[in-house]
């Protein structure tokens, strides 16, 4: 892991030279984040990477929207990194495809809700469910500006709402993502879960590190957890770090 990650330095300090940057420049567009995405080799599919070029993130982040970093959106929130919402894509992407029915709890700034949305177009529907309505507001301001046709299409749908108790109006879901993290696995997220559908939430002590796992639920009765090791999140500084 350590070798690769030298082995991409290396790579990224090749590129520099070749393009003759006179400093270490941060993406200055999304097609600029995209690639970096790759680079990292978190964005592996194309149709993650379809998606994520088809939604631009600063309509959906006032500061830096193209660094690899959170960044605040105001309300206390913030936009989770890049590389967070493609390793996010990536897990549910089998699970996200025209027709099928997602929930995204603490959508936030729209944008993960956004890319769910295209990548169940045009038969399916996402919910975003948020608990602060002027957060709920902005987002649909910010996807209006950016995918006005998912709500045209009714595709999407933003709700203010407890997102621990999942959205049962719309149950039962294919694909569940989850934005925060909960100290265990909330048991209205399992039921409103499809058979043969999957939820990814990040799970552990408050003010610990936060473990994302892998929920797939294979029975009306049985689930597969799957710790995901390479991630974790860390709430009280509302930053994520690569632990692998
Ligand atoms: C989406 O699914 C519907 C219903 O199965 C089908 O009629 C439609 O052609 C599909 N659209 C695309 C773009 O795949
Ligand atoms: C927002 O989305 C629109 C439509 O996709 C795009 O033209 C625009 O460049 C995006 N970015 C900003 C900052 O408005
Ligand atoms: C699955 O369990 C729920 C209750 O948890 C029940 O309402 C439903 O009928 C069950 N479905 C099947 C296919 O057994």
């Amino acid at each position: 892991m350590l070798a690769m990650r030298i082995i991409n330095l290396f790579a990224l300090l090749i590129v520099c030279e070749f393009s003759n940057a006179s400093r270490w420049s941060p993406a200055v567009t999304n097609a600029d984040l995209i690639k970096h995405l790759k680079r990292r080799g978190v964005l592996k599919s194309e149709r993650v990477e379809n998606v994520m070029s088809l939604v631009d993130r600063a309509n959906y982040s006032k500061y830096n929207p193209y660094e690899d970093r959170p960044q605040s959106i105001g309300f206390g929130a913030t936009i989770s990194a890049p590389h967070m919402h493609a390793i996010a894509l990536e897990l549910l992407k089998d699970h996200l495809y025209n027709g099928s029915k997602a929930l995204d709890i603490g959508s936030g700034s729209g944008y993960l809700t956004a890319c769910m949305a295209l990548m169940v177009a045009p038969n399916g529907k996402v919910i975003g469910i948020d608990h602060i309505p002027g957060l709920v507001r902005q987002s649909i301001k910010n996807i209006e500006k950016d995918q006005p046709e998912l709500f045209k299409s009714g595709v999407i749908r933003m709700v203010v709402g407890d997102g621990r108790l999942g959205y049962l109006p719309e149950a039962k879901y294919d694909a569940i993502h989850v934005g925060a993290a909960a100290p265990k696995l909330p048991k209205h997220l399992v039921d409103q879960l499809k058979v043969g559908g999957r939820l990814i939430i990040p799970i552990g002590r408050e003010g610990g590190i936060q473990t994302l796992y892998q929920i797939d639920k294979i029975t009306n009765e049985t689930i597969e957890r799957t710790p995901l090791h390479g991630v974790a999140f860390v709430p009280l500084t509302d930053k994520e770090s690569q632990v692998a």
